[in-house]
């Protein structure tokens, strides 16, 4: 199914390159992704975009200053690439940086932009992933974003535009504005819980940051790597996470409105991944076309439990409202909702009625509070209505 829908409107879902395959990318890798994505139910399940991130290319510009495919990595070349992607019906992403170079050494877009966005465009791209590294001092990041986005949307196709400052220089205040559909807010993530929990933590109370057009991007999922990174930074602390663990931060991700970039080798998940990246009613709560952000609530006895103990509440354009109970601590928890505190007051006469996201059932019909048992670093995420 060709999705239609304006650049930008929902987050971006789709595939990166970064976190299990770092500098170890050819255009085999992506074709293999981009024939999975049809054949496993990715696409139909919404994921799109298939992103190459940092190490596609040579080290040095050619004569003319442009940008070079990497031949031994990419001997067919970009637009061949494209080419096979969007048969498919999916779109080609890439990546280049604000700065003098990329994060890894490869030549970045400074002083380049409106030449590179013209190449990005011939190559038939249709998402520019654009990092920090290397940028000159004297110039302020907020322009030279600025720069890029102007030269996207004047290339001559459209392009979406994946800012990744990390959350620096304030980037709340002035990125909307700068025209990035999508931006990173965080430091790059970890397969490892710690870096799952720290991550979610940092943006609670942002949620007046996110939404259409401008979606606040908590980094690629980790879901289904199981330590299993050439990555040392990513793989760092070894163990991976286990498939509840997994399910939370999809959890997480889904509900804060987050772009959802598989970062696994897919040719590898097993079923239990494919469970939880295609989980259609967590997709549908993240792709939901309001696309408000989640507010957070602590449970009763607010005394009693620490911040990694919260519900997310999401409204939907249909009248639902998405509840999720996260447990991010280390122990079992009860986690009470108020109706009366999503703005639902006894004397409405209004129940809700629960259906389990994950397990795909109805729970039943509540009045006045519903208190679910959340085991340690586990979720549950609810789809209610009101009857
Ligand atoms: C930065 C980004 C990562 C990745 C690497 C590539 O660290 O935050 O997501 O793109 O650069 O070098």
């Amino acid at each position: 199914m060709e999705n239609n829908k304006p650049l930008g409107l929902t987050p971006a879902m789709g595939w990166n390159s970064w976190n299990t395959f770092t500098w170890d990318i050819n255009e085999q890798l992506i074709r293999d992704v981009a024939d999975l994505f049809v054949s496993e139910g990715y696409k139909d399940a919404g994921y799109e975009y298939i992103v190459i991130d940092d190490c596609w290319s040579l080290k040095e510009r050619d004569s003319a200053g442009n940008l070079v495919a990497d031949p031994a990595k990419f001997p067919s070349g970009m637009r061949a690439l494209a080419d096979y992607i969007h048969e498919k019906g999916l779109k080609f992403g890439m990546y280049s940086c604000v700065g003098t170079h990329t994060c890894a050494g490869y030549p970045g877009s400074f002083e380049h932009e409106f030449q590179d966005a013209r190449l990005f465009a011939e190559w038939g791209v249709d998402f520019l992933k654009y990092d920090y590294c290397f940028k000159p001092r004297h110039i302020s990041g907020e322009l030279l974003y600025k720069r890029m986005s102007l030269a996207l949307k004047n290339c001559g196709r459209d392009i979406l535009f994946s800012a990744c400052n990390w959350g620096e220089d304030n980037v709340y205040q002035w990125i909307r504005e700068s025209g990035a559909h999508m931006y990173r807010s965080t430091v790059d993530i970890q397969d490892h819980w710690d870096s799952i929990k720290k991550l979610a933590l940092s943006q609670l109370d942002k949620e007046c940051y996110t939404g259409s057009f401008c979606h606040n991007d908590l980094d690629m999922l980790v879901v289904g790597m199981y330590g299993g990174s050439n990555n040392n930074f990513i793989a760092s602390q070894i163990g991976g996470c286990n498939d509840n663990e997994y399910k939370t931060h999809f959890a997480l991700w889904s509900m804060m409105g987050s772009p959802l970039m598989i970062g696994c080798d897919i040719r590898k998940a097993n079923q239990a991944t494919k469970d939880i990246l295609m989980n259609k009613d967590l997709i549908a709560i993240n792709q939901d076309l309001e696309g408000r952000g989640a507010y957070r609530i602590k449970p009763e006895p607010q005394w009693f439990h620490a911040e990694d103990v919260f519900m997310l509440v999401k409204v939907l354009s249909d009248g639902d409202i998405a509840v999720g109970f996260f447990n991010l601590s280390d122990r079992q928890r009860e986690i009470s909702l108020l109706f009366w505190d999503i703005g639902l007051p006894y004397a409405s006469g209004t129940s809700l009625s629960l259906y389990d996201c994950w397990e795909q059932k109805e729970i039943g019909v509540f009045k006045e509070r519903f208190s679910p048992v959340v085991p340690a670093h586990d979720c549950l995420v609810v789809r209610a209505k009101l009857v």
